[in-house]
């Protein structure tokens, strides 16, 4: 039993209602349980393989999901990089090994299947790129027709080769991701269509099972402190609220604290909590090599600052080439391939580290969104050509030892 709720004025709608903010205030809606039949033990969860799935009793869905296999990402314990950063224990979640290489896919995996349950004919959604590669493919699995929109020329290549590959309708926007999200609203609004940004309560459903498998996989001890990138602010308000929600439950004894990090040229989440703001005032030309976090008027803004104050996290921004240092790192040291919005969330430890507002001695796991291959272009354009010889061994001999 569950009901959308408004986190504003707490009105509540029914499950099957076709609202994605409240028709009374205009605030953010959220999904609630009553879970008071429900009895769940740790030991439940032994031996069942991880994925999003793993956790169906705590998630909204009642069919037969919409599914590639979403979840059970690893959790690396990165011994080499906390020491040379100076904190006691660095453990990243690699998000970018879901099924399309991004996070959305838990969303997706929720939010397809609920467009299922509830009769939808066309999904849509604006993005700065992994959402509409992730619904594009989810909706191909689902046979129901998908609409994308982009901001023009800011879209990583790996993300648009997905969505037309897919099969979406993509819609290049002349306008930033900002616009788009205007437009495809609009769309949703005056079509019928179902909107899966994260806006729709139902994805961020999926996205906090990132909260459940960290929990998991640490043994239902909980981190520290979460460091993550913030876009949109749907994913650290949903992590936030999976952490609640095993604490509400019994099955761990403490909410870490949600660090959110932004790019310095697209950072109104940061501006806000630097200012002890409740929500934040939109940046209207955002701009960031990180093109995926690359959004000036964060609709999920007022959660992801609750959650930021609620947990007594912080906010930060790191530069361009703070984010291309730390991708280097990451790559380098511990082998993770990402791109460049995920690596705000290293540049953003570090960061936090050099001016105290992090201690050594905490236990802190960094997420990592998005896959490498992403964004190829952003790689070539940041790395050591490849040296190009004739095909000699002196040629070889050379070029290796120059
Ligand atoms: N990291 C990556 C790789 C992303 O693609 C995004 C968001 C974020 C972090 C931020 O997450 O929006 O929940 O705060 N990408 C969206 C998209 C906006 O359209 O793909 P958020």
């Amino acid at each position: 039993m569950y009901t959308q709720k408004c986190i504003q004025c707490q009105e509540e709608y029914p499950p099957e209602k076709i609202v994605y903010t409240c028709p009374k205030c205009g605030g953010l809606l959220e999904i609630v349980y009553d879970w008071s039949g429900l009895s769940i033990n740790k030991k439940d969860f032994n031996a069942i393989p991880l994925s999003v799935w793993k956790y169906k009793a705590l998630l909204p869905v009642k069919r037969e999901p919409i599914s590639i296999n979403e979840g059970g990402t690893p959790l690396y314990l990165c011994d080499r990089l906390s020491e040379k950063i100076g904190i006691n224990k660095l453990y990243v979640k690699h998000e970018g090994l879901n099924p399309t290489g991004s996070f959305k896919d838990r969303g997706m995996t929720v939010g397809v299947s609920i467009a299922m349950e509830l009769g939808m004919k066309t999904v849509a959604c604006a993005s700065t790129g992994n959402t509409s590669a992730s619904l594009a493919i989810y909706g191909a699995k689902a046979d129901i027709p998908v609409v994308v929109m982009l901001p023009a020329g800011k879209v990583a290549m790996g993300k648009v080769a997905q969505a037309i590959m897919h099969g979406a309708k993509v819609l290049s926007v002349r306008g930033n991701f900002d616009k788009a999200l205007k437009l495809v609203r609009e769309l949703c609004d005056d079509e019928g269509f179902y909107l899966l940004n994260s806006v729709n309560p139902y994805r961020l459903e999926g996205q906090k099972t990132i909260a459940f498998e960290i929990a998991d996989q640490m043994g239902w001890e909980v981190p520290d402190r979460l460091v993550l990138p913030v876009g949109n602010a749907g994913n650290i308000s949903a992590i936030y609220k999976g952490f609640k929600e095993l604490y509400n439950l019994g099955l761990t004894d403490r909410i870490p604290k949600m660090t959110g990090i932004q790019a310095q040229g697209s950072c109104p989440v940061v501006n806000a909590f630097k200012q002890t703001q409740k929500d934040i005032i939109a940046i209207p030309d955002p701009e960031t090599i990180a093109t995926a976090i690359r959004i000036g008027d964060p609709v999920n803004a007022v959660k992801a600052l609750r959650a930021i104050y609620e947990s007594g996290g912080v906010s930060e921004s790191v530069s361009d080439d703070e984010i291309v240092t730390a991708q280097k790192q990451l790559a380098r040291i511990e082998g993770i391939g990402v791109e460049p919005a995920s690596a705000s969330s290293i540049a953003g430890l570090k960061k936090l580290i050099q001016t105290g507002l992090i201690t050594q001695d905490e236990t802190v796991v960094c997420v990592t969104t998005g896959h490498l291959l992403k964004d190829p272009e952003e790689v070539l354009s940041i790395c050591e050509d490849a040296i190009e010889i004739d095909a000699t061994a002196e040629s070889v001999r050379r070029a290796v030892f120059q």
